[in-house]
């Protein structure tokens, strides 16, 4: 990972224009895998061209699934069956991409042969074991280094059907189970603790797969074959988040973020920065492919400190650090409980958060599962140290738009995980460049 340090410095006069932000990461990651066990091809319009979800396609093409366009343009995924992938004589590597590692075993379980899969340093530090447990409930034989960390061996066979309460709030558990679920030998359920981003539900529904939803309880009907057409991927409201936050702390500015995914399971937030006193309309709201999709106005605004309401931060676990920054400009305290999960990210991203900030001078207290910031003037200047964290990255150089003096982001090669023209993109609204494309 490229290690190169970049300056972002005040942006004094404002950041003004349109944008549209990179494709959703987790709905590419979905598509992909979906789409190569259909038995039909299937387009990914918009596919998002970055590291992780090249991952993705690479492995599935590893797996004997034809990709056209396999590294750039909008893939073409002639799905190789329900039941059609090939194991790879090598360990397949998906990098830094946690999605890959986590959902990927989910259409292994009921294939043939043994799939292997790998990745970085930091991947070998995530957990596993929240997804080796279930697979192994389901009768998977999953083997995976001491306390169930990467590199995983994931040997399919007939799988059986579960009904499950995930421990914890994660999508990506959620769509392990519900994947190798379509292998089944009946319904399987899946219940999660607070409402978590449900693309896997709406793709798998799109490709034809009985679904049922109940609350917080999701069940799968094995089916006898999928088929997606085309799938059309909206802007990633997780990208998009990072300018909200900028035209937020950025006096006079005004930005439009086009074609965003509004998704209610990803956008706490928005909920989040109204108690605030945001400054935020959505337009033009229009459904595509089972996704909510809006344009987004927002402008600066002064705001005052939050309690983040435990509940949903399953709806916005990615964007809960930017919260801490906003909190660094609010009138008054923000808190933020129910969070533990930070912790096992790309990054502890609890520690570093407080760790940079703190740095920055803001006066923040990381708890094991939350933070509380007091509000005061917001930030001066510094450095801020991705920890090869791609939304650490961009956090700091948030922050350092917002700030008085400039900050160096240590370590900014990483955004290529999720947003690689992210610079030109804001380097774009500072000049009030209208129509500027990531
Ligand atoms: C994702 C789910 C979240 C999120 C990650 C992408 C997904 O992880 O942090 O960036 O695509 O399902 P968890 O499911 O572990 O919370």
């Amino acid at each position: 990972m490229a290690d190169r340090s970049v300056r972002f410095e005040p942006a004094r006069d404002g950041l003004r224009g349109t944008v549209r932000v990179p494709a959703d990461k987790s709905i590419s990651h979905r598509a992909a895998i979906i789409s190569a066990v259909c038995d039909s091809p299937c387009v990914i319009n918009n596919y998002l061209r970055a590291d992780d979800t090249n991952a993705t396609l690479k492995a599935i093409a590893a797996c004997g699934v034809r990709v056209d366009n396999l590294e750039e343009g909008d893939p073409v995924v002639h799905g190789a069956g329900l039941r059609g992938l090939s194991a790879p004589a090598e360990a397949i590597n998906i990098g830094n991409s946690g999605t890959s590692i986590r959902l990927l075993p989910g259409i292994f379980a009921g294939q043939k042969g043994t799939f292997v899969l790998d990745g970085d340093a930091s991947i070998r530090r995530r957990p596993m074991d929240r997804i080796v447990t279930p697979l192994r409930l389901m009768g998977v034989n999953v083997e995976a280094g001491e306390g169930n960390y990467a590199p995983l061996a994931v040997t399919g066979g007939p799988v059986k059907a579960i009904d499950y309460e995930l421990p914890m709030a994660s999508a990506q558990v959620k769509s392990t189970v519900l994947l190798a679920g379509l292998f089944g030998d009946g319904p399987t359920s899946v219940t999660e603790p607070l409402a978590c981003r449900d693309h896997t539900e709406i793709l798998l529904s799109g490709a034809g797969v009985r679904m049922e939803k109940k609350g917080l309880k999701a069940v799968v009907y094995p089916p006898d074959r999928l088929s997606l057409e085309s799938v059309d991927v909206e802007a990633d409201f997780s990208s998009a988040a990072f300018f909200i936050v900028a035209a937020t702390l950025v006096p006079g500015s005004e930005i439009t973020l086009e074609g965003v995914g509004v998704n209610p399971t990803r956008t706490g937030l928005l909920d989040i920065m109204e108690e605030m006193g945001a400054d935020i309309r959505l337009s033009n709201e229009r459904w595509a492919g089972g996704e909510l999709v809006a344009d987004m106005i927002v402008r600066s605004a002064d705001l005052h400190g939050v309690e983040v309401d435990p509940g949903i931060t399953g709806r916005c676990i990615d964007e809960l650090p930017l919260v801490a920054l906003l909190g660094a400009y609010a009138r008054g305290d923000t808190v933020v409980r129910g969070a533990a999960e930070l912790r096992v990210k790309e990054s502890n991203r609890l520690s570093w958060l407080a760790v940079n900030l703190k740095s920055l001078g803001v006066d923040i207290k990381a708890t094991y599962e939350g933070f509380f910031v007091k509000g005061g003037e917001g930030i001066g200047g510094g450095a801020v140290k991705s920890m090869g964290d791609h939304r650490m990255a961009m956090l700091g150089a948030v922050a350092g738009l917002a700030s008085r003096e400039g900050i160096d982001v240590i370590g900014f090669g990483c955004v290529a995980v999720s947003f690689p023209g992210f610079e030109k993109s804001l380097a774009a609204l500072r000049a009030g460049n209208p129509g500027a494309e990531a």
